[in-house]
């Protein structure tokens, strides 16, 4: 098959339960790739990860100048995943203050008590439940919850910003679809109305601090720290659809992997300190975010390929978790891999800035379903998937107990 029909086929919904096999297709053609419209494609892990920390790589739209498979963001006002330094590095400062401060316990640290408590609070809501969805009645609500606490968003308001949020990621997805007019508009549209309800929402905490990140950056008393309102409702939209988007589907990957693979389930069942280092391969072997857009501010040299200025450039991730020069069998899910450093957060100056939190959720998250695992039967498999080839999961996961 020619490498050009690669990412139709990759971003094909018939594929989207298992695209590995077309990963290492794309591995096999070329550690760079062209497409036929002009983009490129880089499967391969040590390529992907130099061009994510090489300065000449802009994560901006705008630096584009030949059509792009992904979103054709036309907007001046882009969240700092979007931006490029020096402006992405004073937003991510910024951003990441109420955070607390770097390598001390902060704000996320002091959510492990929350964390448990909701994840316990989920749990006693099926314990008599003889059938559950893992997505509805576990995997969304838990982030969900805990994104809202942090930001300090009602969590009644959720059914709103589910909408918006769905409507946003799907304006993010890569697509081989020709006219995306529509999709964006709506996207674009999305984003405004919910950057205008969280801005509403930070104005009634001004002068009124509640410990929330909202009230947080609506208080900031030094002037030179303050975002402004478009950058703290870009800000506020990145961290709820972060918190809306990624973490489900790592939880419910977990649980899809270890009913798949039962011996895996067992060992963790005997040896929970594994945890961690489960939820390490969880992100290398099923990770949330398969696929990043970067666009070259000069011609560019990869592994004997030019990539020509202003191209968009698909980094699959997924693809670089899968690649055999990295990682010993890599299609083997093994809770105990040593040296693990996947992509599932990316890497570089946009490493994920949430994953703290997420791998605290998913830790809580697999710890307490694990022991009530031991009997449960998936009653579908390959369950349903959403549509999103960048962000991919299952969109349900119906398991008995
Ligand atoms: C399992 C869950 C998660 C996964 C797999 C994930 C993955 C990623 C990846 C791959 C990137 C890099 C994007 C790029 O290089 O273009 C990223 C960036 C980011 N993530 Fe996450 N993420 C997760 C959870 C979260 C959460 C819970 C939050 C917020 C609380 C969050 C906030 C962010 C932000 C703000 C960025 C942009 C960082 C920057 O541009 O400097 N993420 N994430």
């Amino acid at each position: 098959m020619a490498a050009d029909t690669l990412l139709e086929r990759i971003t094909d919904y018939a594929n989207r339960a298992n695209p590995y096999p077309l990963y290492a297709e794309l591995r096999d053609a070329g550690s760079v790739v062209q497409q036929a419209d002009g983009s490129y494609m880089v499967g391969t892990y040590h390529e992907i990860t130099a061009l994510l920390h090489d300065p000449r790589m802009s994560a901006d739209p705008r630096s584009r100048t030949t059509p792009s498979p992904g979103p054709s963001e036309e907007t001046a006002r882009l969240p700092f995943l979007r931006l490029d330094d020096p402006e992405h590095h004073r937003l991510r400062t910024l951003a990441m203050r109420p955070f607390g401060p770097p390598h001390s316990p902060g704000r996320v640290d002091a959510m492990r008590g929350e964390i448990t408590r909701i994840t316990a609070e989920l749990m006693e809501s099926f314990q008599t439940a003889p059938q559950i969805d893992i997505v509805d009645d576990f995997a969304y609500p838990l982030p969900v919850t805990v994104i809202c606490r942090l930001l300090g968003v009602p969590r009644e308001d959720e059914p709103l910003f589910r909408q918006w949020s769905d409507t946003i990621v799907a304006s993010a997805d890569v697509t081989t679809e020709e006219d995306t007019t529509e999709r964006d508009r709506a996207g674009r549209q999305a984003r405004e109305e919910m950057g205008a309800y969280l801005v509403g929402l930070a104005d009634q905490h001004r002068g009124r601090p509640t410990g929330d990140m909202l009230s947080a950056f609506a208080n900031e008393p030094d002037p030179a720290m303050r975002l402004t309102p478009e950058e703290l409702a870009e800000t506020a939209v990145l961290l709820l659809i972060a918190g809306h988007e990624t973490t489900v589907n790592l939880i419910t990957n977990g649980v899809l992997t270890l009913l798949r693979q039962r011996e895996h389930l067992d060992l963790l069942r005997r040896e929970p300190d594994l945890l961690p280092r489960a939820v390490e391969e969880l992100l290398r072997y099923e990770p949330p975010v398969h696929m990043r857009e970067r666009i070259p501010r000069t011609d560019l040299d990869v592994a004997g390929t030019t990539i020509p200025k202003g191209a968009p450039v698909v980094l699959v991730l997924a693809s670089g978790n899968r690649d055999p020069k990295r990682f010993h069998e890599p299609d083997r899910f093994d809770p105990t891999r040593p040296d693990n450093e996947h992509l599932g957060f990316g890497s570089g100056i946009h490493l994920c800035y949430g994953a703290p939190l997420a791998r605290l959720e998913a830790q809580a998250a697999l710890g307490a379903l694990i022991p009530h695992l031991s009997t449960a039967r998936l009653l579908q498999d390959p369950p349903p998937y959403r549509q999103n080839a960048m962000l991919r999961g299952p969109r349900h996961l119906p398991v008995q107990l």
